[in-house]
Order: structure tokens, then sequence, then C-alpha cells
């Protein structure tokens, strides 16, 4: 038996082991970024990081309530209902970009780009369904999981 036959096998653990193998690779890169410098503040949560960019259009609890709604040109979106608009499943790549900016550039869209605030920080490796251990900023990844956790059926 090879070598690779075994890396093979363990690759095709199914999707719990293939979860494991990705939550290990996470934690491994975060001890190598925690090896390396030693942070003044620990990182903000998700919901902190909520509470101080997004509340104000989206609102405290998500639902596109905010004091800054009304000014604007486009209704912010009820953030508790991503999943519900999309088959009951939360589209954890979709939001994390939509957030980062990127693929909003030039569609009008009122929401500021939060990519560079939110690449402060960490980078941790996150599979957003895919299978691939894909590095990310962790605010990002802290944010979209925020947002999985406020979806309301
Ligand atoms: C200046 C107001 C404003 C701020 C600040 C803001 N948003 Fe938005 N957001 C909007 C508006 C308006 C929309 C509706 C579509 C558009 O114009 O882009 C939107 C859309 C979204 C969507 C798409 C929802 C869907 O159903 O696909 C997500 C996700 C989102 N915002 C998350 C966030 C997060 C997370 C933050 C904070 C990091 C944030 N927004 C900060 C105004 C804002």
């Amino acid at each position: 038996m090879t070598a690779s036959g075994g890396r093979a096998r363990l690759a095709q653990g199914g999707p719990k082991g293939g979860q494991d193998m990705v939550r290990l690779a996470a934690f491994g890169a975060a001890l190598a970024i925690l090896a390396g410098c030693t942070p003044a503040e620990p990182e903000p949560t998700g919901r902190a990081l909520f509470a101080q960019f997004c509340a104000g259009c989206h609102g405290s609890g998500g639902r596109g309530d905010g004091p800054a709604a009304a000014g604007l040109a486009r209704r912010p979106a009820d953030l508790t209902g991503i999943a519900a608009r999309n088959g009951g499943s939360f589209p954890m790549a979709r939001v994390m970009s939509t957030i980062d900016g990127y693929t909003r550039r030039g569609d009008g869209s009122v929401m500021p780009e939060l990519g560079a605030v939110l690449g402060e920080g960490p980078v941790v490796l996150v599979d957003t369904g895919d299978g691939i251990a894909t590095p990310a900023p962790a605010r990002l990844v802290a944010l979209a999981e925020y947002l999985r956790g406020i979806q309301v059926p």
C-alpha cells in the first residue's frame, strides 16, 4: 500500500471527516499566526463587528431597519432572511463576497465595500461548502457565521 493510497482514503472520509480536517487545518493556521505575533487585543466577535460596521444600516437585529436606512437610495436587506430567500440554505461564499464588496462593484450598491477594514487581523482557512479550505480574513468569516446564526426559517 502506497502513501498516496492512504491519503486518497482519508480524503474520501465523508463530510464529517472533511470538516474535521478543515478544522484541524484552520487550527494549525491559527497556531502558526499566534506563534508569529501576539495580538494586543483578542479578535472581535462576529456580533461585535456587526454592531460596529453593519447595524447602522441593517439594524441591531439585522432586519434592515437601522437608523441610517431611511436616508439610503436602497433599502438595506433583511439579513435574517438570507437563507429563506435562498431555498433554505445559507450561501456562505456569496455572503462573504457580498460583505467584502468585490462582487458588488459597479452594480449601484449603496453598501460600502468592507473588505479592507475586515481584512485586518488574522487569516483562517474556511470551507464555504465546496470541500476546499480557502484562506479568508477571520473577521469576514466571523461576521458571515454571525449572520448564519441569526437566520429565521
Ligand atoms: C451604508 C449602509 C450599509 C452598511 C453600513 C452595510 N450594509 Fe449591507 N446592505 C445595504 C444595502 C442598501 C443592501 C441592499 C443591496 C445593495 O444595495 O447592495 C445591503 C445588502 C447586504 C447583503 C446582501 C443580502 C442578500 O440577501 O443577499 C448582505 C449579506 C449584507 N448587506 C451584509 C452586511 C454586513 C455584514 C455589513 C457590515 C459589515 C453591512 N452589510 C453593512 C446597506 C449597508
